[in-house]
């Protein structure tokens, strides 16, 4: 039996990649299965358990073999995926009524499936599909049960299978790595918090799903046990096995955005600046792109860049030109003032001050404006905190192109905490020292003063050594991940 599963997954594999991407049918290796049944079956006899989206059944049969047949249910919208389930079970007890099976094991949507029925324990590997493809593959999916319409499919089964686990339950599902701080998956892991709390959880920093690069990971979550797990701090879970440090930050101390506005700006500016842009125009105002961007460093007019497909010496701003054709000519003026930029996705937080006010973002840099232009130096010894850095490597975590960087809206900038008053020495010093590094003569002394910098922040949070190493090997390691996304149109 296990023969004609492989035949049907390696069938989906070699002539229909379209349909397993469209129903996301990237099946679970055995190892996982079997660490998640560990954790998720119960022991009683009458026990009952629930694949809402069990494709050919290794998690059924798996169960199955454990609880036997009967305690098994599964839903799947492929209907030879389950015809090849119930075989399977059939196989493994006879004596059980192919009809018994069949009641049990389903042709359904998981998401609408199952109402008024509760199971002990809800697992699987549900589909990961986001909005483009789902849009691609004509799902509407209605009941998304209040969920916002960028919230990955796989993140909607999470939250239906919290309504149908029976107290002290355990819900244990395959989601994507994005499920720890993607915006759109928050109200499912408050959802969580609600219901109860995540008592174990899996990881691995590399994928283990063939044909698919995505990174997973699995919260198992038990109803009605606690303390319930916060909503904003899951990246907190996965961050040993990427490596990460986690300081603890103050959750309710000052951030950045007391001190500062903190913008990204959006395809109106990306689309309305692009006529006006020129190489090496004399006079001009420079545009700084992400890739130009380092740590107290701008590359501008020293390393090429791209803007709008094009690559650009020194990407400059008829400035003139743009006043005169008028609807970017406030927004322009409002972005020429002492600021830093910051390019959202790099190794660290790469953030540089602009303390003559004299260059324009491109997007998808994020603008840090000071409301007193006293703030600006201690702002970037702030963005350059190696506690900071990995604050939002943790928080973050899964966010990213790669897992390996950190990603940092204009709203999370703003989010970032401020040292604590006992770090307010700290924090005059890292601030002077972050000004030397920007006005440093060549890249060593920048480098050196860049690591001074990082220690007396260090200091300043009251954070360890580990956090600085994390740091500075970072830093040296850094690459121009940004660079890969500089200049690209946003969506
Ligand atoms: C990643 S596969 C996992 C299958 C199984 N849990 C395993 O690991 O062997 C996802 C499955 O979800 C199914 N699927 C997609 N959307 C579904 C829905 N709304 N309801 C039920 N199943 C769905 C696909 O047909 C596919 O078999």
């Amino acid at each position: 039996m296990a023969r004609a599963t492989d035949a049907y997954e390696q069938h989906l594999a070699d002539h229909e990649r379209d349909r397993r991407r469209a129903q996301g049918s990237f099946y679970t290796p055995p190892e996982l299965v079997g660490w998640i049944l560990d954790r998720a079956l119960p022991r009683t006899p009458d026990a009952t358990v629930l694949d809402p989206a069990c494709g050919t059944g290794h998690f059924l049969v798996a169960a199955a073999e454990r609880l036997g047949v009967r305690a098994v249910h599964g839903s799947d919208l492929d209907p030879e995926a389950v015809r090849i389930a119930r075989e399977r079970l059939q196989a493994l007890d006879p004596t059980v009524a192919a009809d018994e099976i069949a009641q049990r094991v389903v042709v359904a949507d998981g998401l609408t499936a199952w109402a008024g029925r509760t199971f002990d324990a809800v697992v699987g590997n549900p589909p990961f599909l986001g909005q483009l493809r789902r849009r691609s593959a004509g799902r509407s999916e209605e009941h998304r049960r209040g969920l916002g319409a960028y919230t990955d499919t796989s993140a909607v089964f999470l939250h239906r299978a919290l309504g149908l686990v029976a107290p002290g339950g355990v819900v244990a599902l395959v989601q994507p790595l994005s499920v720890l701080a993607a915006r759109d998956a928050g109200p499912v892991r408050a959802a969580v918090a609600a219901c109860g709390a995540i008592t174990d959880f899996w990881t691995s920093d590399r994928p283990v799903f063939e044909g698919t690069p995505v990174l997973t990971c699995v919260p198992v979550v038990r109803a009605g046990a606690g303390p319930a797990t916060d909503p904003d701090a899951w990246g907190r879970l996965a961050a040993p096995a990427f490596g990460v440090p986690s300081p603890v930050l103050p959750d309710d101390g000052p951030v950045v955005g007391d001190l500062a506005d903190c913008t990204a700006d959006f395809r109106d500016q990306f689309y309305g600046l692009a006529p006006f842009v020129r190489d090496a125009l004399p006079g001009g105002t420079p545009l700084v792109t992400t890739g130009l961007i380092d740590p107290a460093e701008s590359r501008w007019g020293t390393t090429a860049t791209r803007f709008a497909r094009v690559r650009y010496d020194a990407p400059s701003v008829d400035l003139a030109a743009l006043r005169a054709e008028g609807s970017l000519a406030r927004w322009a003026d409002a972005r020429l003032v002492p600021k830093l930029l910051v390019a959202g996705q790099g190794r660290v937080i790469e953030a540089v001050a602009d303390e003559h006010g004299a260059w324009l973002p491109s997007v998808p840099v994020v603008s840090v404006v000071p409301r007193d232009r006293a703030d600006l130096w201690r702002l970037l010894a702030v963005l350059l905190a190696p506690p900071v850095v990995a604050h939002a490597a943790t928080r973050y975590l899964g966010t990213g192109l790669t897992p390996g960087s950190v990603k940092v809206s204009a709203r999370q900038v703003a989010a970032l905490p401020l040292p604590p008053p006992s770090g307010a020495a700290a924090w005059a010093e890292g601030a002077a020292l972050a000004r030397r590094a920007q006005h440093a003569g060549d890249a060593g002394e920048r480098a050196g003063l860049l690591v001074e910098a990082g220690q007396v922040m260090t200091a300043a949070y009251g954070a360890g050594d580990d956090v600085l190493a994390w740091w500075a090997a970072r830093v040296r390691r850094r690459t121009d991940e940004s660079g890969a996304v500089a200049g690209s149109a946003p969506a």
